[in-house]
């Protein structure tokens, strides 16, 4: 039998926008790999700027106690992408450093945790020889091979808390309530948002829609006696030049129905906070997932979830892809049969 070397000390790095479980997947990955495999783990800071500069810390056991529940990244992130060409014929060839560095630091692997733009730059992370792992996090729920990223959950109970809150405003001044919800160009925290808080229109980016559509549709709900509306809006669709999703889909209803309409734009709240429990178990199975991939030498893997089921997809099929809604889910189909107006048909 020949003999495998076991991989003995790995990096963890966060990368991207932050979101809630993150810790939760450092601790998995970091609880799995001291307690269950005898391996030291070495937490880099602020993205892939803490591989280019060097900034590390050693994680030992205590230092991952005490921050399941909490939000952001004890590591800090940053949105440093390596492999961006640089305008500049003085910039530094950061594939190079970070080699160096992955070597220098004597890692056996990497542990990418990050959404899609993370995966991109893992994978080529893989291509330069390096024994990388990804493991998806996002509050869009974009990442490419996954059914669900963590953070996404965390944002939905924000973001239809916010849309519970104005159910009540809205009734009292029978106004308009336009919500912008985050999600970059996927529409699902808007779709998702929209639907278990009760939304008369959503628009998402997935779905081409027609603003005098939307005006009618309100028109009818105003002379059907529904005393207000409320729109949820995905910070993703076309807009004017220089103006919010929000602003723009709420300036274009005043004009088009004259009825009494304020916006609200939810922004970072969505991101900040404690994980959801959904969130704290997705991020430790994830991060106890990529260890155990890690112990049986198996790399350049994304974790995922398929159903109930925890697999991996190699990162090459992930990079550069984005998970959006599609025509065709159910959820469309069926929630605009119960009058639901995403702005692209009548009803
Ligand atoms: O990808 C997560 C996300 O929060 C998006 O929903 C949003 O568009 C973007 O990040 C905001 O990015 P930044 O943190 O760079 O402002």
């Amino acid at each position: 039998m020949s003999a495998v070397k076991k991989a003995s000390r790995i990096g963890i790095v966060t990368a991207g926008g932050d979101c809630p479980g993150i810790n939760a997947a450092i601790r998995g990955v970091g609880k799995t790999a001291i307690l269950e495999y005898g391996m030291e783990v070495v937490g880099i800071s602020s993205g892939f700027l803490g591989l280019l500069n060097q900034e590390y810390t050693i994680l030992d056991e205590n230092q991952l106690s005490g921050i399941l529940t909490v939000g952001g990244t004890i590591l800090g992130t940053s949105r440093e992408n390596p492999f961006k060409k640089g305008n500049s014929i003085l910039s530094i060839d950061k594939p190079k450093l970070i080699r160096k560095h992955y070597r220098e630091l004597g890692l056996d692997a990497l542990v990418c945790i990050g959404g899609n733009g993370t995966m991109r730059t893992a994978a080529h992370l893989v291509e330069e020889g390096l024994n990388v792992i990804g493991i998806p996090k996002t509050i869009d729920n974009d990442v490419w091979g996954t059914d669900v990223s963590f953070g996404f959950d965390s944002a939905l109970w924000i973001a239809t808390d916010a849309i519970d809150r104005l159910h009540s405003t809205a009734n009292s001044h029978k106004r308009i309530m336009v919500i912008e919800v985050m999600g970059h160009h996927a529409g699902w925290l808007a779709l998702y948002s929209g639907i278990a808080g009760g939304g008369d229109v959503i628009l998402l980016p997935e779905v081409k829609f027609d603003i005098d559509i939307v005006a009618k549709c309100l028109k009818k709900r105003a002379i059907n006696k529904k005393p207000y509306s409320i729109v949820v809006v995905a910070e993703g669709i076309p807009t004017r030049k220089g103006e919010s999703a929000g602003r723009f889909i709420a300036r274009a209803i005043k004009e088009k129905t004259g009825l009494e309409t304020r916006e609200t734009i939810l922004g970072y709240i969505q991101r900040g906070g404690t994980p959801s429990p959904m969130d704290r178990v997705l991020g430790t199975r994830f991060g106890a997932s990529a260890v155990e991939l890690i112990a049986r030498q198996r790399f350049g893997l994304m974790v995922n979830l398929k159903g109930n089921q925890i697999s991996s997809i190699p990162l090459a099929e992930v990079g550069g892809k984005l998970r959006l809604v599609p025509m065709d889910l159910p959820l469309l189909h069926k929630t605009r049969k119960m009058g639901v107006c995403f702005g692209d048909e009548e009803n």
